[in-house]
């Protein structure tokens, strides 16, 4: 077995051109929507990720037969003999990832009952899921914590109701959605997320026979439908994966083309990326035609040389710059002149990836105020959640050991942007969210190997 390490030789600019595949913040999702049709569904460009087989392993342990489909990333999946598996089986994906706690409606639609069981994914916080347990309960199912996990039943059925969600929080809106389509009657949910990934699975579960109506200010209704067939969908990419490989290029000085990236679900970042003085250029998709192969569109970003401004910016749910650009671009905004402001609104400790960054030479404080921009709910709650970024700084190589997905990914640039070998410790979390990402970063002609 080769040890959990890269060792990253820094200071070459990434340059060249790799792509990205469904988003893995949409895909999982829409693997477990799969166990709520009645004949099989297909998905298109799965990423080949941790996440995808941790929802891969528990559908097979619930029965549904996942095949690989002739295309290279094409899953298809059968709900014919949706059945219960054991806890203890189950349990084997204990802390492996957040989606098990998707499958609660799904599964009481299917089987009456579900066990789920204690989850993972990273560790940026406390991450409750008290606002899924809410939606549950008020569509009628009954929630029981024991020490090995949750048990979930509905002895009444699954009922429409009216909710509001305390924030609009991702995973929440999905669970509502998931169990609200084939629930008893309507279902109304307000301050919704309206996330790119959440109008996909949307459309998946419209595919499927669903009735979802999105209408203005985060209000989602749902009427129930007593049945559901299988889809075939082709996800939107991974504009999280996208954004990261953009820093990279630009903490590097390099120049990437995203293949796949779409402008318009990046365009907070894409304004961001533009103020901090990266340049970007969309290439849109030829299709082909006679004597012409076509061309795949992305989105090309770059260093234009000279130096790069200080900004200030905010995390914020859909349609504001989300906080999985954040850890990324901040190992850019090290190389920019003045100070950054970075508010972190929607996770109360994601800026803990900044030490790693001052050890190699970055100058960032964090603080517990709300700074640059409106009071968030962290404020009042005493939380490190704002960070100043002095720049711009000469990083230097350092040994890191990565604490999260997306803090993982900024450890690497970091690394690739320093001058000197680094070693980077626990590298396999990325295989988490990036596919292929050591290959990716060959094509990009870094000097990185395992040792
Ligand atoms: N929250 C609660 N109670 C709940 C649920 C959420 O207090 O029951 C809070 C969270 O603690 C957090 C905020 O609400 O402070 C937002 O959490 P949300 O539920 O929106 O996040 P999530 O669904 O758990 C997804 C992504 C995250 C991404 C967030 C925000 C997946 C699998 N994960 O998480 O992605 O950061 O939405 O966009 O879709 C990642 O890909 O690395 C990642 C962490």
């Amino acid at each position: 077995m080769t040890e959990d390490v890269l060792v990253v030789h820094g200071g070459t600019p990434l340059e060249g051109r790799i792509r990205v595949r469904g988003a893995k913040n949409l895909v999982s999702k829409a693997m477990v929507a799969a166990l709520l049709g009645d004949t099989p569904s297909r998905l298109y460009d799965v990423p080949k990720i941790r996440d995808v087989e941790v929802v891969r392993g528990l559908l097979g342990l619930h029965g549904v037969k996942v095949t690989d489909g002739d295309e290279d990333g094409e899953l298809v999946f059968d709900p014919a003999n949706v059945e219960s598996a054991s806890t203890d089986q189950i349990n084997v994906h204990a802390g492996s990832s957040r989606i098990p706690i998707l499958f609660c409606g799904p599964l009481l639609h299917r089987l009456g009952h579900a066990f789920i069981p204690d989850l993972g994914g990273c560790h940026i916080g406390p991450r409750p899921i008290d606002f899924h347990l809410q939606a549950l309960r008020e569509f009628g199912a009954t929630v029981e914590k024991r020490p090995e996990g949750l048990h979930l039943s509905a002895p009444n059925g699954l009922h429409g109701t009216k909710f509001a969600l305390p924030y609009p929080s991702v995973g929440a809106t999905e669970q509502v959605l998931l169990t609200a389509v084939m629930a008893d009657g309507v279902t109304e949910l307000r301050n919704a997320a309206v996330e790119p990934e959440i109008i996909d699975l949307i459309c998946i579960l419209q595919k499927m026979g669903a009735i979802i109506k999105v209408h203005t200010d985060r209000v989602i209704e749902i009427q129930g439908v007593p049945k559901l067939h299988g889809y075939t969908h082709r996800p939107i990419p991974d504009r999280i994966e996208a954004a990261s490989w953009a820093a990279a290029a630009l903490a590097t000085r390099g120049h990437v083309e995203v293949l796949g990236a779409q402008q318009a679900d990046m365009m907070t970042f894409l304004n961001i990326f533009r103020s901090v003085g990266g340049e970007y250029e969309v290439t849109d998709t030829r299709p082909p035609k006679l004597g012409d192969p076509g061309q795949e569109g992305g989105i090309r970003f770059w260093h234009p040389g000279g130096e790069l401004n200080a900004v200030a910016l905010e995390t914020d749910v859909h349609p504001g710059f989300m906080t999985d650009w954040q850890q990324p671009l901040v190992v850019a905004l090290t190389q920019a002149r003045g100070l950054s402001i970075v508010h972190e609104t929607v996770y109360e400790q994601r800026l803990g990836y900044t030490e790693a960054l001052n050890k190699m030479g970055a100058n960032i404080q964090v603080y517990r105020d709300c700074l640059g921009g409106t009071p968030c709910r962290f404020g009042r709650r005493n939380f490190k959640h704002s960070a100043v970024i002095a720049g711009p700084s000469k990083l230097h190589a350092a040994d890191l050991v990565i604490p999260d997905l997306r803090a993982g990914f900024s450890h690497l640039i970091a690394a690739l942007a320093a001058e000197g070998t680094s070693r980077v410790y626990g590298v396999d979390l990325i295989n988490r969210g990036y596919e292929d990402f050591e290959a990716k970063l060959a094509d990009l002609g870094a000097h990185v190997e395992r040792p």
